[in-house]
């Protein structure tokens, strides 16, 4: 069996210039990066006016700025060697808008908007650029979220979006859904006027109200 080594480094990446640093601590590693995958995130869910700035700000660093700023820094060497993947994980909650967690749908819609443009710009030059959205996945998320979810339909495994992400590459799919489900969310998200879903999509989101809801 063959070994591989794996360094692990602690980095806060909602930090500014933290992108510098991981571009930085990666190229001390190794001098190709042929893999790249963007997957730190958070969300927070409840009434916009109530959520800490910190938190916003945090949010929109770390989904937004930093993903921007390592796929600046990252792709040109990739585009030069003409060989590279680089995945970044959005969600299903970017196919539409979705208050009560209006500002974490908005970053991943960006995501979205933004693989897909990069994609366009970087197609036949052997560098594939993949937005990977996964629907309702079991992992922390939604303890670190606060959020109890009222209806949880169809949970999927870390495991299978791994797997089904992975296995996209080969096809070199741009905008990659999990399962039927996700399929299905993508398909709905086209034919279903967007102010009916925001209602529902809203009213199963939404939770009690906690003004100044600590970081
Ligand atoms: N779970 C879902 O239902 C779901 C659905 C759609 C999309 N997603 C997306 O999937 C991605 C992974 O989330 P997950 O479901 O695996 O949730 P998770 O279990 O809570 O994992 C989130 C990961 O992001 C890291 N992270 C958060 N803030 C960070 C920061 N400031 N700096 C560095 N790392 C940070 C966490 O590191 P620590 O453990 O060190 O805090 C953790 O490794 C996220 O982008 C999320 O938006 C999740």
């Amino acid at each position: 069996m063959s070994q591989r080594e794996i360094w692990m480094e602690s980095l806060d990446l909602s930090q500014p210039r933290a992108a510098q640093t991981l571009y930085d601590l990666a190229r001390s590693y190794r001098s190709e990066v042929s893999l790249f995958i963007n997957n730190a995130g958070f969300g927070r869910y409840g009434d916009f006016v109530d959520m800490p700035m910190g938190s916003i700000h945090n949010m929109l660093q770390l989904h937004i700025n930093t993903i921007v700023e390592s796929i600046r820094l990252f792709l040109p060497d990739m585009l030069a060697r003409q060989h590279g993947d680089i995945i970044t994980v959005a969600s299903v909650a970017g196919f539409f808008p979705i208050p009560y967690m209006t500002e974490y749908a908005a970053t991943k819609a960006f995501l979205i908007a933004f693989s897909e443009g990069l994609a366009r710009e970087t197609q036949d030059q052997g560098v594939t650029i993949q937005v990977c959205c996964p629907g309702f996945t079991d992992t922390d998320f939604h303890q670190t979220a606060r959020h109890q979810p009222k209806h949880v339909f169809f949970a999927q495994s870390p495991q299978l979006v791994v797997q089904t992400s992975l296995q996209a590459l080969k096809s070199k799919r741009t905008l990659v859904t999990i399962g039927w489900q996700g399929r299905l969310a993508l398909w709905i998200s086209k034919i279903i006027p967007h102010r009916i879903l925001m209602t529902i999509a809203g009213k199963a989101v939404r939770q009690p109200r906690t003004p100044h809801l600590k970081e």
